[in-house]
């Protein structure tokens, strides 16, 4: 048992297009996890800007995505949604954790590679510590539990990596000031990446990802998509010519057979296994439409939602400015006593 109390802390950058493997992968879970949990969810408008962001969108994007949360079912009273720029501590723990992680772990994130592409030396720094930002959004808060999609698995590790190290480098000192249990000033964080759809792939091409800035637009659900734009994409979905199989082995070696099934699942809650037995032996041209009825079931109240949370910007950025107040009161003792272990001078205010 941990000596923390359980939280669970998650973020989503406001970069474009929320598409359904933001949804399954993320913030569906996010929901799901309050009934058990208390629960701090981000929009990490701070990781957004290591690429260019239009500022004349920006904004929008941040309110898009907090519409998102509360659209998918977060309750802003109960748990809480904020956006990053707005508690000062992430970035001021950052810094810290820009002095604990080591160039050669950077250096090894296969995310920042990706994105950087073949001009790394044109990608901003802040890309290049981009992780370090992303463990102090969670150990800002001793978050101990935090749900994300498979793309994330690294980044995670990289956190509990920082924090061992911090717990290392600064044990007799922690013990000194009495901040800390057995396991040290930070909790080692555990990764929450579950269910059958953590990896969405794109509709086009079952072997590549779900991603915010794929093109065409053909290749994924965007959360905000009507029932015919819904129905259209499933539709043109990539497939094979093969029957669904009965079992989950069945589908090795069929990725976009694959990525089908696990939406399908993802969406009823249920197992890819039991999708199978309920349709084993289907061809898609019967299948498609079941996964169009139930994706357009599932998302239409959302985007629903959504838009009408977008025509009400003053009450979004009065749940964010009232997340932020309730994030920052958390995060503030953290980041004080971070301040005496680490042997920073601060007033105490
Ligand atoms: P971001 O904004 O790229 O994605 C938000 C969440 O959606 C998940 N996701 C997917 N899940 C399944 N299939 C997909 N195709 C797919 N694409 C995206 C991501 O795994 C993520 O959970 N670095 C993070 C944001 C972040 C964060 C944090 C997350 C910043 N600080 C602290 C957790 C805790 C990111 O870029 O997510």
């Amino acid at each position: 048992m941990s000596a923390f109390e359980a939280r669970v802390f998650s973020g989503v950058q406001p970069s474009g297009n929320l598409h359904l493997g933001n949804y399954l992968g993320a913030i569906k879970r996010f929901a799901g996890l309050q009934s058990t949990h208390n629960c701090v969810y981000c929009v990490v408008d701070m990781h957004a800007i290591t690429v260019w962001q239009d500022p004349a969108h920006l904004q929008a994007a941040i309110r898009e995505v907090a519409s998102a949360y509360i659209a998918a079912g977060i309750d802003p009273k109960g748990s809480i949604i904020f956006n990053q720029s707005q508690v000062s501590g992430h970035a001021e723990l950052a810094w810290v954790f820009n002095c604990i992680a080591r160039m050669g772990w950077l250096n090894r994130m296969t995310q920042f590679k990706e994105k950087a592409g073949k001009n790394r030396e044109n990608a901003s720094a802040g890309l290049f510590v981009y992780p370090s930002l992303m463990a102090a959004d969670i150990l800002l808060y001793k978050a101990t539990h935090v749900p994300v999609g498979e793309d994330q698995k690294q980044h995670l590790e990289l956190t509990r990596d920082i924090a061992a190290k911090f717990n290392n480098d600064y044990a007799d000192r922690i013990a000194e000031l009495d901040l800390g249990g057995e396991e040290g000033y930070f909790p080692m964080t555990e990764p929450v990446i579950s269910g059958p759809a953590t990896r969405v792939m794109s509709l086009r091409d079952g072997t590549k990802k779900m991603s915010k800035s794929d093109l065409p637009d053909l290749a994924r659900i965007n959360l905000t998509d009507d029932a015919d734009a819904i129905a259209k994409k499933v539709r043109k979905a990539k497939t094979d010519t093969e029957p669904l199989p009965g079992e989950v082995d069945g589908l090795k070696e069929r990725p976009d057979a694959a990525n089908l099934v696990g939406i399908y699942a993802a969406l009823a809650e249920t197992t890819t296994a039991d999708v199978l037995k309920e349709h084993a032996g289907a061809q898609f041209f019967a299948f498609k439409p079941a996964l169009t009825d139930l994706a357009v079931a599932k998302l239409a109240p959302i985007a629903d939602e959504m838009r009408r949370l977008n025509n009400d910007p003053g009450y979004i950025e009065g749940v964010l400015a009232d997340g932020a107040e309730r994030a920052d009161a958390i995060a503030r003792p953290v980041l004080q006593g971070v301040k005496d272990i680490v042997g920073l001078l601060s007033s105490r205010k």
